[in-house]
């Protein structure tokens, strides 16, 4: 069932990602990102970070990724954190009782059925799955015990083992634990907003797919409080004129498929809960955009009411068509004043703030970017074939793990000293290179295009008396002749 991916070759010879702890026995769920992964990573991050914590003007925080039972208790994560679970009698596989109905529907082309397994509750998962004659993959064997199963990672802190402690399951709950003293320390005022981005761990049943489930993963997470009795007055400098007239891909509740409808229309018709909502979704449809995911690959999709997380009065998220079908890569959530007011019950701590002149307890409105989901996506979509066979990823600029490749065209000590000079200078630059001189040109230029470097600079003997190099484009292929000059005037 867990096909392979488009980019399935590249990622494995280039080491970009792969299973962690490969040398011992299989535990599934765990990934490690190689040199150039680890690259492409930290890119959609800066991307990130640059629209919405610095893009919007919010605070940035880092807080424990160990959380005590009682913020997971307040949170609610411990009582409905859960997916609906099922084992096999005979080989005890367990299954995600859910996705193992989707896929069932879906290899059928039954998109009835498929749209309606999401309101499914435990039982009715458990009845269709056992009338449908859906059996174990691995033995034929039937499937059944029923249960939700909390998806948090259990720990102890300190030595007695009667401190109970999780892995936290989201960034947020640190944010809303804070929230009051980032508030006065920092002399903020509603509405005001608060980002963290770090690893969220999540025992997943059957993880799959490569990044895309998996049980312990990153987020890039931005919560935004407001007064919900004050009036819209604008946020984070985004011009909301603008943005009410962009067009969006958006499938709303109760509907199997998507429409380009403005920001405006789905404002007027409730579809998005309100202005702030609105503005994390434009920022999100701008950062896929900047990362390479082009119109018809990503859309919006609002939930429906079975499907709301606890904390939820609305959900809307950002799906990435991939090999294997769309994938939320982002959640989106009204959670009004869930979070704060049951830390304010169980803490005993009065958590509003002044705002006017009044006491208000800040209702959230949350985008939750999962980083592993976004790179898997991108790195899928971007597969290209030269016309000779060669596979490589046409990555953009903003994503690829360099922006330039930098070779003497031969093994030459001048070249070398110069290719080197030029390498020297991008990095004063900032800018992103790989240098290489082992092994032909033009196998030097594929390696450089099969892990998405846009262009390659060449240094020969003529660069060495006219300070012109040839530079040459990844996509067409096509070389020019340049000044050295003009690729530092062209990266500043
Ligand atoms: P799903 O329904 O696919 O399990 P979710 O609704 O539980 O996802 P959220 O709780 O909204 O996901 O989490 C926010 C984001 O975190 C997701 O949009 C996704 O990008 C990322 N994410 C969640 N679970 C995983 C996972 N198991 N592996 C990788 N990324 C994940
Ligand atoms: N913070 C949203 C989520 O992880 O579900």
């Amino acid at each position: 069932m867990d096909n392979e991916s488009a980019a399935e070759d590249i990622i494995k010879r280039r080491a970009i990602f792969y299973r962690s702890f490969g040398i011992y026995a299989e535990v599934g769920g765990f990934y490690d990102y190689g040199p150039i992964g680890l690259k492409i990573k930290r890119n959609i991050e800066t991307a990130w970070r640059r629209l919405f914590p610095e893009g919007l003007g919010l605070l940035e925080v880092e807080t424990s990724m160990v959380l005590p039972e009682v913020v997971l208790k307040a949170s609610g994560h411990l009582a409905t954190f859960t997916d609906p679970v099922g084992v096999c009698t005979s080989c005890h596989t367990p299954y995600r009782l859910d996705k193992l109905l989707e896929e069932y529907y879906e290899s059928r082309g039954d998109s009835e059925s498929l749209s309606g397994v999401k309101r499914l509750k435990l039982n009715d998962l458990a009845a269709r799955i056992a009338s449908a004659g859906i059996k174990c993959e691995k033995c034929g064997g039937t499937i059944g015990n029923p249960e939700n199963f909390n998806l948090m990672f259990k720990t102890q802190i300190g030595q007695k083992g009667t401190d109970v402690a999780y892995l936290r399951p989201e960034t947020a709950q640190g944010i809303f634990v804070d929230f009051k003293d980032i508030y006065r320390a920092y002399g903020l005022k509603l509405p005001c907003g608060i980002s963290q981005v770090g690893k969220v761990f999540r025992n997943e049943i059957s993880p799959r797919q490569q990044l895309v489930r998996v049980r312990e993963f990153t987020q890039m997470e931005t919560e935004i409080f407001i007064d919900k009795d004050a009036k819209f007055d604008g946020f984070g400098g985004v011009d909301f004129s603008e943005a009410r007239n962009e067009k969006i891909p958006f499938i709303r509740r109760g509907e199997d498929s998507e429409s380009e409808l403005t920001i405006n229309e789905l404002l007027g018709d409730g579809a998005i809960p309100n202005e702030y909502f609105a503005i994390l979704l434009y920022k999100e449809k701008e950062l896929a955009e900047l990362l390479g995911l082009e119109k018809g690959r990503y859309r919006f999709r609002q939930l429906e009411k079975e499907e709301l997380p606890h904390y939820s009065m609305g959900n809307i998220d950002l799906e990435v068509k991939t090999s294997y079908g769309y994938i939320e890569v982002a959640g989106n959530a009204h959670r009004s004043d869930y979070d704060l007011s049951s830390h304010a019950k169980l803490s005993g701590k009065d958590l509003s703030v002044l705002s006017n002149e009044k006491k208000v307890l800040p209702h959230v409105i949350e985008a939750s970017i999962g980083i592993d989901r976004l790179l898997f996506s991108i790195i899928d979509g971007a597969v290209r074939d030269d016309g000779r066979g060669w596979k490589f990823l046409a990555l953009k600029g903003s994503v690829a793990p360099y922006l330039y490749a930098v070779f003497p065209l031969q093994k030459d000590e001048a070249l070398i000293k110069k290719a080197r000079e030029i390498k020297a200078e991008l990095e004063t630059k900032h800018v992103a290179s790989l240098y290489a001189e082992a092994g032909s040109i033009g196998k030097r230029y594929a390696r450089a295009d099969e892990i998405g470097i846009p262009n390659a600079i060449t240094v020969d003997f003529e660069t060495l008396e006219d300070k012109m190099i040839t530079i040459r484009d990844r996509d067409s292929s096509k070389q020019v002749r340049k000044g050295i000059a003009e690729i530092f005037d062209r990266v500043v």
